[in-house]
Protein backbone atom coordinates (compact mmCIF):
# COMPACT_ATOMS: atom_id res chain seq x y z
CA UNK A 1 0.00 0.00 0.00
CA UNK A 2 1.03 3.51 -1.06
CA UNK A 3 0.70 6.00 1.54
CA UNK A 4 2.60 8.79 0.96
CA UNK A 5 2.77 11.59 3.60
CA UNK A 6 2.72 14.65 1.51
CA UNK A 7 3.16 18.15 3.69
CA UNK A 8 2.46 21.21 1.55
CA UNK A 9 1.06 21.98 -2.17
CA UNK A 10 4.39 22.47 -3.42
CA UNK A 11 5.35 18.79 -2.30
CA UNK A 12 2.46 17.68 -4.29
CA UNK A 13 4.63 18.21 -7.79
CA UNK A 14 6.54 15.20 -6.54
CA UNK A 15 3.64 12.81 -6.19
CA UNK A 16 2.28 10.53 -8.76
CA UNK A 17 0.12 12.07 -11.69
CA UNK A 18 -2.53 9.42 -10.07
CA UNK A 19 -1.87 10.59 -6.38
CA UNK A 20 -2.58 14.59 -7.43
CA UNK A 21 -5.81 13.73 -9.65
CA UNK A 22 -7.42 12.25 -6.50
CA UNK A 23 -6.35 15.05 -4.22
CA UNK A 24 -8.12 17.17 -6.77
CA UNK A 25 -11.21 15.59 -7.05
CA UNK A 26 -11.83 15.49 -3.17
CA UNK A 27 -10.48 19.55 -3.42
CA UNK A 28 -12.66 20.20 -6.22
CA UNK A 29 -15.78 17.72 -5.00
CA UNK A 30 -16.03 19.72 -1.38
CA UNK A 31 -15.82 23.34 -2.92
CA UNK A 32 -18.13 23.11 -5.47
CA UNK A 33 -20.74 21.51 -2.88
CA UNK A 34 -19.69 23.79 0.24
CA UNK A 35 -20.88 26.90 -1.81
CA UNK A 36 -23.89 25.27 -3.69
CA UNK A 37 -25.11 24.30 -0.79
CA UNK A 38 -24.33 27.59 1.23
CA UNK A 39 -26.21 29.13 -1.67
CA UNK A 40 -29.40 26.46 -1.84
CA UNK A 41 -30.00 26.11 1.72
CA UNK A 42 -27.95 28.35 4.53
CA UNK A 43 -28.70 31.88 3.24
CA UNK A 44 -32.23 31.31 1.94
CA UNK A 45 -32.61 29.62 5.08
CA UNK A 46 -31.80 33.00 7.20
CA UNK A 47 -35.30 34.45 5.40
CA UNK A 48 -37.45 31.49 6.88
CA UNK A 49 -35.94 31.46 10.41
CA UNK A 50 -38.58 31.95 12.72
CA UNK A 51 -37.05 34.24 15.35
CA UNK A 52 -33.93 37.11 15.72
CA UNK A 53 -32.11 34.28 17.93
CA UNK A 54 -33.01 31.63 15.07
CA UNK A 55 -31.53 34.67 12.22
CA UNK A 56 -28.65 35.03 13.93
CA UNK A 57 -27.48 31.57 14.34
CA UNK A 58 -28.26 30.64 10.71
CA UNK A 59 -26.39 33.73 9.43
CA UNK A 60 -23.05 32.20 11.49
CA UNK A 61 -24.15 28.45 10.23
CA UNK A 62 -24.18 30.64 6.36
CA UNK A 63 -21.18 32.56 6.83
CA UNK A 64 -18.80 29.30 7.82
CA UNK A 65 -20.47 27.45 4.55
CA UNK A 66 -19.08 30.19 2.60
CA UNK A 67 -15.93 30.11 4.52
CA UNK A 68 -15.54 26.40 3.58
CA UNK A 69 -15.89 26.87 0.22
CA UNK A 70 -13.48 29.66 0.24
CA UNK A 71 -10.55 27.52 2.09
CA UNK A 72 -11.24 24.41 -0.76
CA UNK A 73 -11.51 27.42 -3.27
CA UNK A 74 -8.04 28.87 -1.95
CA UNK A 75 -6.41 24.76 -1.83
CA UNK A 76 -7.54 24.23 -5.35
CA UNK A 77 -6.26 27.64 -6.50
CA UNK A 78 -2.74 26.91 -4.70
CA UNK A 79 -2.60 23.57 -6.43
CA UNK A 80 -4.08 25.18 -10.09
CA UNK A 81 -7.00 23.46 -10.55
CA UNK A 82 -9.20 25.12 -13.18
CA UNK A 83 -11.94 27.52 -11.33
CA UNK A 84 -14.21 25.11 -13.67
CA UNK A 85 -13.37 22.33 -11.54
CA UNK A 86 -15.40 24.40 -8.63
CA UNK A 87 -17.83 26.01 -10.45
CA UNK A 88 -21.38 25.22 -9.34
CA UNK A 89 -22.33 26.17 -13.45
CA UNK A 90 -19.86 23.64 -14.56
CA UNK A 91 -19.29 21.15 -12.37
CA UNK A 92 -22.95 19.25 -11.16
CA UNK A 93 -23.04 20.01 -7.14
CA UNK A 94 -24.41 16.55 -5.67
CA UNK A 95 -28.00 15.21 -5.58
CA UNK A 96 -28.72 16.24 -2.13
CA UNK A 97 -28.91 19.85 -3.07
CA UNK A 98 -31.45 19.31 -5.21
CA UNK A 99 -34.06 18.94 -2.56
CA UNK A 100 -36.28 22.68 -3.12
CA UNK A 101 -36.25 23.83 0.46
CA UNK A 102 -39.02 26.25 1.43
CA UNK A 103 -39.98 25.62 5.29
CA UNK A 104 -37.59 26.37 8.47
CA UNK A 105 -38.17 22.55 9.38
CA UNK A 106 -36.96 21.15 6.10
CA UNK A 107 -33.90 23.35 7.14
CA UNK A 108 -32.95 22.16 10.53
CA UNK A 109 -33.68 18.58 9.27
CA UNK A 110 -30.92 18.86 6.85
CA UNK A 111 -28.75 20.55 9.74
CA UNK A 112 -29.68 17.66 11.78
CA UNK A 113 -28.67 14.95 8.30
CA UNK A 114 -26.84 16.77 5.87
CA UNK A 115 -24.41 17.94 7.93
CA UNK A 116 -24.34 14.55 10.32
CA UNK A 117 -22.85 12.88 6.90
CA UNK A 118 -20.66 15.60 5.89
CA UNK A 119 -19.09 15.35 9.57
CA UNK A 120 -18.37 11.18 8.49
CA UNK A 121 -16.70 12.66 4.90
CA UNK A 122 -14.82 14.96 7.13
CA UNK A 123 -14.17 11.99 9.66
CA UNK A 124 -12.37 10.57 6.96
CA UNK A 125 -9.99 13.61 5.94
CA UNK A 126 -8.35 13.71 9.80
CA UNK A 127 -5.72 11.70 9.04
CA UNK A 128 -5.58 12.16 5.29
CA UNK A 129 -1.98 12.21 3.66
CA UNK A 130 -1.97 15.09 1.96
CA UNK A 131 -1.59 17.59 5.08
CA UNK A 132 -3.06 20.86 3.38
CA UNK A 133 -6.41 18.94 2.58
CA UNK A 134 -6.10 17.76 6.89
CA UNK A 135 -5.73 20.67 7.84
CA UNK A 136 -8.86 22.39 6.46
CA UNK A 137 -10.81 19.13 7.55
CA UNK A 138 -9.54 19.89 11.50
CA UNK A 139 -10.35 23.52 10.84
CA UNK A 140 -13.98 22.95 9.25
CA UNK A 141 -14.60 19.97 11.64
CA UNK A 142 -15.87 21.72 15.06
CA UNK A 143 -18.30 24.28 12.65
CA UNK A 144 -19.76 20.87 11.13
CA UNK A 145 -20.72 19.37 14.57
CA UNK A 146 -22.25 23.07 15.21
CA UNK A 147 -24.59 22.45 12.53
CA UNK A 148 -25.47 19.16 12.95
CA UNK A 149 -26.03 20.54 16.55
CA UNK A 150 -27.69 23.67 15.44
CA UNK A 151 -30.34 21.15 13.51
CA UNK A 152 -30.81 18.85 16.72
CA UNK A 153 -31.37 21.79 18.90
CA UNK A 154 -33.84 23.71 16.65
CA UNK A 155 -35.76 20.28 16.06
CA UNK A 156 -35.70 19.19 19.93
CA UNK A 157 -37.16 22.37 20.11
CA UNK A 158 -39.80 21.91 17.22
CA UNK A 159 -41.22 18.43 18.06
CA UNK A 160 -42.36 19.65 21.58
CA UNK A 161 -45.99 20.44 19.95
CA UNK A 162 -47.66 17.64 17.75
CA UNK A 163 -47.69 20.12 14.70
CA UNK A 164 -44.08 20.21 14.92
CA UNK A 165 -43.63 17.24 15.39
CA UNK A 166 -45.52 16.16 12.12
CA UNK A 167 -43.89 18.49 10.27
CA UNK A 168 -40.33 17.47 11.16
CA UNK A 169 -41.34 14.02 10.58
CA UNK A 170 -42.57 14.86 7.11
CA UNK A 171 -39.17 16.63 6.61
CA UNK A 172 -37.61 13.41 7.62
CA UNK A 173 -39.36 11.19 5.67
CA UNK A 174 -39.06 13.93 2.30
CA UNK A 175 -35.10 14.04 2.48
CA UNK A 176 -33.70 11.15 4.41
CA UNK A 177 -33.89 9.00 1.60
CA UNK A 178 -31.96 11.47 -0.68
CA UNK A 179 -28.98 10.81 2.02
CA UNK A 180 -27.66 7.19 1.16
CA UNK A 181 -26.05 8.36 -1.95
CA UNK A 182 -24.08 10.92 -0.80
CA UNK A 183 -21.52 8.57 -0.23
CA UNK A 184 -20.64 7.03 -3.72
CA UNK A 185 -21.21 3.85 -5.25
CA UNK A 186 -20.38 0.36 -3.48
CA UNK A 187 -17.45 -0.61 -4.87
CA UNK A 188 -16.44 2.79 -5.84
CA UNK A 189 -13.07 2.59 -8.19
CA UNK A 190 -12.41 6.80 -6.58
CA UNK A 191 -12.62 5.27 -3.10
CA UNK A 192 -10.70 2.31 -3.95
CA UNK A 193 -7.47 4.86 -5.05
CA UNK A 194 -8.47 7.34 -2.01
CA UNK A 195 -7.92 4.70 0.52
CA UNK A 196 -4.96 3.08 -1.58
CA UNK A 197 -3.07 6.95 -1.36
CA UNK A 198 -3.91 7.22 2.46
CA UNK A 199 -6.02 10.42 1.57
CA UNK A 200 -9.68 8.21 2.93
CA UNK A 201 -9.73 5.70 5.29
CA UNK A 202 -13.35 3.94 4.71
CA UNK A 203 -14.95 2.29 1.77
CA UNK A 204 -18.08 4.28 0.97
CA UNK A 205 -19.99 1.16 1.82
CA UNK A 206 -18.70 2.14 5.38
CA UNK A 207 -18.94 5.23 5.55
CA UNK A 208 -22.87 4.93 4.29
CA UNK A 209 -24.01 1.93 7.16
CA UNK A 210 -22.05 4.26 9.86
CA UNK A 211 -24.56 6.67 9.06
CA UNK A 212 -27.44 4.79 8.81
CA UNK A 213 -26.81 3.85 12.39
CA UNK A 214 -25.68 7.27 13.94
CA UNK A 215 -28.66 8.92 11.50
CA UNK A 216 -30.97 6.49 13.84
CA UNK A 217 -29.34 7.43 17.21
CA UNK A 218 -30.68 11.31 16.07
CA UNK A 219 -33.87 10.49 14.78
CA UNK A 220 -35.04 7.91 16.96
CA UNK A 221 -33.56 8.13 19.97
CA UNK A 222 -32.64 11.93 21.00
CA UNK A 223 -36.11 13.09 18.45
CA UNK A 224 -38.13 9.98 19.02
CA UNK A 225 -39.27 10.01 15.62
CA UNK A 226 -39.12 7.62 12.90
CA UNK A 227 -36.20 7.37 10.53
CA UNK A 228 -37.83 6.11 7.25
CA UNK A 229 -36.76 2.37 5.67
CA UNK A 230 -34.24 3.42 2.75
CA UNK A 231 -31.96 1.01 0.97
CA UNK A 232 -28.60 -0.14 2.54
CA UNK A 233 -26.77 0.06 -0.67
CA UNK A 234 -26.50 3.41 -3.21
CA UNK A 235 -28.88 1.99 -6.44
FE1 LIG B 1 -19.45 22.85 5.39
FE1 LIG C 1 -22.09 22.34 7.58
Amino acid sequence: MITPEVKTVADLAQQPEEYRQAVAKIVASHAVNELYGAQVFDEPAIALAPTPYAKWLTCRVAMEEYHHHIRFKELADQMGLAPARYDPAHKKPLSIFQFPLSTWEEFCVIKLLADLAEILQVEDLLHCSFHPLRNIARITMPEEKFHAQFGLDFCSELVKTEEGRRRVQNAIDRYFPMLPKFFGADNSKNNETFRRFGLKKRRNEEMRADFLVRAREVVEHKLGLRLPEVAARAA
